[in-house]
């Protein structure tokens, strides 16, 4: 345990291709990365990415691919399993984020659900007053959605939508998702150069 560890959550709303860029940033950054992934995260993971990710039986390379570029470490968890370490405000980390997250799982961080590993750790993240970042992903968004999505930042969240800015002239899919996942860096100070900066 340390407190520059890092919580990710991949949930199943569309952007999978943001959450595992994300994940290679942060380990190329040198974090310790919590991985937790829900079953419907997974699910989008294989249609939006053509990689099928065992949650019963989890490898790195199934989600990363052989190449992945490592000097973090990742510390996978199962979304079922409460006793993890970051289900208890006792183990220190540095942050969560919840990328992609969708309507559902904003719908039970917003309601204190604590139905699986990703509530619950969102969860303590609030009370501890530690930051989380969610990336919400839906189009349009229901009164429902956004009350929801208010709920969250009022007690704390940072709400980040997936929806990358144009006037920085994305060349390519690749750079759009860099300036998501650079953003979410930015919240929780890692270092980047996944894009430039207005003014440079
Ligand atoms: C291919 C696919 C794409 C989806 N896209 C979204 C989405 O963009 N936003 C969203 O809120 N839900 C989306 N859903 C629905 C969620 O996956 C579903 O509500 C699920 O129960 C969420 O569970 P989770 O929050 O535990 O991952 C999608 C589902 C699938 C299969």
């Amino acid at each position: 345990m340390a407190a520059n560890d890092l919580v990710l959550a991949m949930t199943g709303a569309s952007g999978a291709p943001y959450g595992v860029r994300l994940l290679e940033v942060l380990l190329r950054a040198g974090r310790t990365v919590h991985l937790v992934i829900s079953p419907a995260g997974a699910q989008v993971i294989e249609q939006e990415l053509d990689r099928r990710v065992d949650l019963n039986h989890f490898q790195l390379t199934d989600l990363l691919g052989p190449q992945a570029e490592l000097s973090g470490q990742v510390h996978y968890h199962d979304y079922r399993n409460f006793f993890a370490g970051i289900a208890s405000g006792s183990f220190l980390t540095a942050g969560m984020i919840i990328c992609p997250c969708s309507g559902g799982t904003v719908a039970a961080i917003a309601h204190g659900l604590a139905q699986n590993l990703i509530h619950r750790a969102a969860d303590v993240h609030l009370k501890e007053k530690r930051k989380l970042v969610i990336v919400p992903r839906e189009a349009p968004l229901s009164v429902v959605q956004l009350r929801n999505l208010t709920l969250c930042a009022e007690v704390g969240a940072v709400v980040l939508p997936a929806s990358p800015g144009f006037y920085m002239k994305p060349r390519s899919l690749e750079d759009a998702i860099d300036f998501i996942v650079g953003r979410v860096c930015d919240q929780l100070g890692v270092e980047h150069d996944l894009f430039k900066r207005w003014s440079e």
